[in-house]
């Protein structure tokens, strides 16, 4: 075990790694460092005992330390450190497929290695024109994304989001082609919903005036997140991803879910699609998978997809599509342990078990100064704050920042407190949470 903290770092040795997603400036002036990890806790390198309710950055499921993680790992870099999947194949990479295969949404049965989030969205964006290619509808190329959707940052998820960051810096370089449903973030409507809000649902049939707008036959894929997290915990309401599926069905459409933060038990099942009883034709996931241990992502496809694509000369590439590591060896053993721990300690159901408690818990911040709603589902929870004027973001910052002062890390978009914690945590360490969130927002001007 790494149990001792490394030094603190001089100021000059910030300098040159460029944080990505960070306040550069701000962080190097006043560094957050972590040192090293164990359960639900984080140390900083001055030794400081930190309560992880991000599970990282929505990825550390099992919590952290996981020993036979780590064991796998280094037993797989001591037998092949690496192999290549183009053409070949190594056996590892097969018995992860048939495992992630096995606690899929149902038909799901067709498994597409990547290294990332970013990397599954664009992957699944590319099947699904090629899918259609291959089925002889070459012309439909569109894609409906939606309003705040955070799909990672390559320019496919770029395009496919609904960030306005990204519209505004990067909007001439975007993938054409591409519209918006309107999001489903109401607090007129929802506030303070516990669980899935109750209105809304009608929001879906958006998607048939943009069909009438763009006419079906362009119209390859609808990407959304079931329930959306970077934006600030966007969550469905009840009816309206059925509703989604009955329209692309109806359209010939595909519907792909972005799972890479609600994977592998966030929601109380292993994907959101089955708490939600939807199935998509492909499903994004990363995160979750290696616990965080070692970058991967997997997109899930339907089998229909993959066998449309199973046609042409037999010796001939019918995806032209992979990365060097896909698949890499030493990923499949780390996701492969994961999945044992998961399966063993039933953490891929246990956020259901936890969730009454959970949103018990989350709710008990209504009422307390600033806060406009509480959202919850699983074990997600998000609190948002109203916005000091002319500041948007300022107050969610300084009460990320005194959380993480007061041994609780959480994650801040805007002026929303997001929390993930890891599957495994306890009921004390949920009462700890939101008591550390409700004194700082009660000392947070
Ligand atoms: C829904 C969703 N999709 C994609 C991504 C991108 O994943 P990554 O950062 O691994 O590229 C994220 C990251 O948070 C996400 O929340």
């Amino acid at each position: 075990m790494n149990a001792q903290p490394k030094p603190a770092l001089s100021p000059a040795e910030l300098d040159a790694f460029w944080m990505p997603f960070t306040a550069n400036r701000q962080f190097k002036a006043n560094p957050r460092l972590l040192a090293r990890a164990d359960g639900m806790r984080y140390w900083t390198v001055d030794g400081r005992e930190v309560l992880d309710a991000v599970a990282g950055l929505w990825c550390v499921n099992a919590g952290h330390g996981r020993r036979e993680i780590t064991e796998a790992v280094t037993q797989q870099l001591n037998t092949m450190e690496f192999a290549p999947t183009f053409q070949m194949g190594h056996p590892i990479a097969f018995e992860l497929a048939n495992r992630l295969a096995a606690i899929a949404p149902p038909g799901m049965d067709r498994v597409f290695f990547t290294n990332s989030g970013s990397e599954s969205v664009d992957t699944a964006l590319k099947i699904a024109i090629a899918y259609h290619r291959a089925r002889g509808a070459g012309q439909r190329t569109r894609f409906i994304g939606r309003e705040k959707g955070y799909h990672g940052v390559g320019f496919g998820g770029m395009s496919v989001g609904g960030m306005v960051n990204n519209r505004k810096i990067f909007g001439s370089s975007m993938v054409p082609g591409v519209d918006h449903l309107p999001h489903t973030l109401d607090l007129g409507h929802n506030a303070f919903s516990r669980g899935l809000p109750h209105w809304g649902a009608h929001l879906a049939n958006e998607l048939e005036r943009l069909i009438a707008l763009h006419d079906a036959s362009t119209i390859a894929a609808v990407i959304v997140e079931p329930i959306a997290g970077s934006a600030g915990v966007i969550l469905p309401p009840v009816g309206y991803l059925k509703r989604l599926r009955e329209i692309c069905d109806k359209n010939d459409i595909l519907l792909i879910f972005d799972e890479v933060i609600t994977g592998f038990g966030r929601t109380g099942k292993p994907f959101a699609a089955q708490s939600f009883d939807v199935t998509a034709d492909l499903m994004t996931t990363a995160k979750g998978l290696t616990n965080g241990a070692v970058p991967m992502g997997a997109v899930f496809a339907q089998r229909k997809i993959y066998d449309a694509f199973m046609q042409g000369p037999e010796n001939a590439i019918e995806l032209f599509h992979g990365y060097t590591y896909s698949a890499h060896p030493v990923a499949c053993a780390a996701a492969l342990a994961t999945l044992d721990i998961y399966e063993r300690e039933g953490l891929l159901t246990r956020a259901a078990t936890l969730a009454p408690k959970w949103e018990d818990a989350v709710h008990s911040l209504r009422g307390a100064k600033n806060v406009i709603d509480v959202r919850n589902y699983g074990l997600i929870g998000a609190v948002e704050l109203d916005s000091r004027a002319g500041k948007p973001g300022a107050r969610g910052f300084d009460v990320f920042l005194k959380c993480f002062e007061r041994g609780v890390m959480v994650r801040q978009t805007g002026d929303v407190i997001a929390m993930s914690p890891p599957l495994i945590i306890e009921e004390k360490q949920i009462a700890r949470i939101v008591e550390t969130l409700t004194e700082v927002i009660r000392d947070t001007d």
